[in-house]
């Protein structure tokens, strides 16, 4: 997993390895009235029916066309579903349910603030509210089929209102995550050549009315200096009427959303007939390389996959209230907020801020007024949950049927505490292992047919056939105890076709590895590489270990070593930066940063608070790094490679090996020393 002289640090080398073999049986009430409880779908989606099998999740959706080739893999390793088909994804997630569901809450948003009413729209309202805001894109904004538009939202209604309208136009949307930092905005602005930038004035966090606007004058400046030039930027504002931020309006290039509406009210936007294998957006993710990879999704296989996952997985039926906590700026939140559970008409609940906030009950308050019946986080949701209040959820009439824990391992002591606290030892939890380049789920138990083990994901989806082998390639088999790199054999509808203006890195990053030809057009030949490690038992479930490379998952969301050590390089007295994945009780990992100094530099707060701010600034600020250390060297091999494992390894205070072969084995113990032996601050 790390390569063989032991140069890198991988999240897996130094994940937390418990045992569990402990079964949870779904309750008989769950079953009754489960979407799936038939064990014959594994065998309809066993790889002898491959592709075919996937047409059950094609059809849960309405087609303008039917397509004719299932999978057209001419183009191999660049998969292409249901070609020949034309589907639009906002159709589906909006217009066909009018007749049904006319008057049914399509979204009901919970503002931060506990004295603001909650919105909720139905389904006839989405419908207005996404043709009259497809209509302004289209003639104000002179959005068309194919264009790229960035938006940097945070968690307000008026994010999948736009998702919606950029998919009635068959417009690419890249979302970027509202706690990214202006600068990571603008540089996935040029990446993706977007001329519109799509923001919001403010948004509320932890109590504070947080400043938004401000970042996307950075952003456009960003983009601008790459040669990616901004002619709009459409600004919704968190109270219509009234602008919260400090930033300046720029004339002639900055709008107010709620100024324009009025002039396309009642208008309607027929959905624009995309082909299946069209763009339906880009979400950027990080990667072993300084510059995130923009993960392109197409319309007809990804809305099938995750359709059908959300009903299998998630099992949503129409009259259900579901709640899936995770931000609509991560794929989480676009599958399984936003385009599964519309798809199928259920209502999905968005809240704004933090989980937390104002205290340790808002969680299970809004659980308990709104009736919500299934919930999905993750383990650094559960974890804060957990310590802010483990008896809170007692308190509050609310009955979850069904949970879900996505992003990140979770350790079977807080599955427990999950099922008995807040299932109240009544639902059923899926602990879904997936990516945001797969779209949809990989690894799951489902959720009436299997029974649950803690720490562990699951089987392989339906339809979905991992596969764990070495270093050379040789398979591991379920059962052996060895763990090692988890593929997939074949590819899948949820799949992105490419990293958007980078083939070259999307073939060398997932598929290089194990292809066995090259030029082969046969699927078989290009086992998909997911980057992280795991461990097959006996009973076929797989756990997740971690990643194999250079990203480190903090609090579920995926950050590159490379962008945080290259952030922490533009401080001018830096001269080498070195960032390793640290053990932390809630994030389960966070940045710890080491860097070496100039040699005309001493070391100061001033530096280590300078390092800080480059990061914020580069990423934003769930990249801080939990401390600076600023060391006389970096451990090295003899041909200069910066050791991460030892330095990871003096992070956690584990075991450092022999490190005798090292060019300079003596500022191991100096460092050491440094970190574990000292008060070096941590920085708040
Ligand atoms: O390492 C795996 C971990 O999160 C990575 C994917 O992160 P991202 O693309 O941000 O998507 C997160 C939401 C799907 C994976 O490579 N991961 C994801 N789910 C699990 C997990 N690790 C253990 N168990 C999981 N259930």
């Amino acid at each position: 997993m790390s390569d063989k002289e032991g140069i890198e640090v991988s999240e897996a080398e130094i994940a937390a390895h418990w045992q569990e073999e402990e079964y949870f049986y779904p309750p008989a009430e769950f079953i009754a009235q489960a979407n799936q409880t038939d064990q014959a779908v594994f065998d309809r989606f066993r790889l002898g029916n491959f592709p075919e099998c996937f047409k059950e999740y094609a059809d849960l959706l309405t087609w303008d066309k039917y397509w004719h080739t299932t999978l057209d893999t001419s183009n191999a390793p660049s998969w292409r579903w249901f070609v020949g088909g034309r589907i639009n994804a906002c159709y589906n997630c909006v217009d066909r349910h009018l007749p049904n569901h006319r008057n049914k809450a399509a979204i009901i948003w919970v503002p931060e603030p506990e004295e603001e009413a909650d919105v909720a729209l139905t389904y006839q309202e989405l419908y207005v509210r996404v043709n009259e805001l497809a209509a302004l894109l289209q003639d104000f904004a002179g959005l068309k089929a194919g264009d790229r538009v960035t938006l940097h939202l945070p968690m307000v209604p008026e994010l999948p209102i736009t998702m919606l309208a950029c998919a009635r136009l068959g417009v690419i949307h890249s979302e970027v995550f509202g706690g990214f930092s202006g600068k990571s905005c603008g540089e996935r602005i040029a990446d993706s050549g977007s001329r519109i930038l799509i923001t919001m004035d403010g948004y509320h966090r932890a109590g504070d009315l947080l400043d938004h606007k401000v970042k996307s004058d950075e952003a456009v400046q960003v983009a601008g200096n790459e040669g990616q030039v901004v002619d709009k930027v459409l600004v919704w504002r968190r109270y219509p009427g009234q602008y919260v931020s400090k930033s300046k309006m720029v004339k002639g290039r900055d709008f107010f959303v709620d100024e324009l509406l009025p002039n396309y009210l009642g208008a309607r936007i027929e959905p624009v007939s995309m082909p299946a294998e069209a763009p339906l957006f880009l979400m950027y993710t990080s990667g072993t390389t300084g510059k995130p990879k923009g993960c392109q999704h197409n319309t007809g296989g990804y809305l099938a996959y995750v359709a059908g996952t959300s009903k299998y997985v998630q099992d949503i039926h129409p009259e259900d209230v579901y709640w899936c906590m995770a931000d609509i700026g991560w794929i989480t939140g676009h599958s399984y907020i936003v385009y599964g559970p519309l798809s199928l008409a259920a209502t999905s609940v968005m809240y704004e801020g933090v989980p937390t906030y104002p205290d340790a009950g808002r969680t299970w308050r809004i659980a308990e007024r709104l009736g919500v019946n299934i919930f999905h986080t993750a383990p650094t949701t559960i974890r804060m949950l957990r310590k802010a209040g483990p008896d809170e959820p007692g308190k509050y009439q609310f009955q979850f049927k069904h949970m879900t824990t996505v992003g990140e391992p979770i350790e079977p002591e807080v599955w427990r505490w999950y099922y008995h606290s807040v299932g109240k030892g009544k639902a059923v939890i899926v602990d879904t292992y997936w990516q945001t380049e797969t779209g949809g789920f990989l690894c799951s138990t489902m959720p009436a047919i299997h029974p649950m083990k803690p720490g562990s994901a699951g089987p392989g989806m339906p339809g979905i056939h991992p596969i764990i082998y070495d270093e050379d390639g040789s398979v591991i088999e379920r059962g052996s105890g060895k763990a090692g790199n988890i593929c997939i054999q074949n590819p899948w509808p949820g799949g992105f076709e490419t990293i958007w203006g980078d083939r070259k890195r999307y073939v060398s990053t997932y598929y290089e590895k194990y292809c066995r030809n090259p030029e082969s057009k046969d699927w078989r030949d290009w086992p998909y590489f997911t980057g992280d490690a795991a461990i097959q038992a006996d009973d076929g479930y797989y756990r997740i270990l971690g990643r194999v490379d250079d990203v480190i998952n903090v609090a579920g969301h995926r950050l590159g070593t490379k962008e945080l050590e290259s952030a922490c390089l533009l401080v001018p007295e830096v001269a080498e930066a070195a960032v390793v994945p640290m053990a932390d009780d809630i994030k389960g990992r966070v940045p710890d940063a080491y860097i070496s100094l100039k040699p005309e530099y001493k070391p100061s707060k001033k530096i280590q608070e300078a390092v800080v701010a480059a990061i914020e600034t580069e990423i934003g600020k769930i990249a801080r790094p939990k401390r600076v250390h600023i060391v006389p060297d970096m451990p090295k091999t003899r041909s200069g490679k910066i050791m991460r494992r030892v330095l990871a390894a003096i992070s956690d205070a584990r075991d450092i090996g022999d490190v005798t072969t090292l060019a300079n084995p003596e500022v191991v113990e100096q460092i050491r020393q440094m970190v574990q032996g000292d008060n070096t601050e941590t920085l708040k």
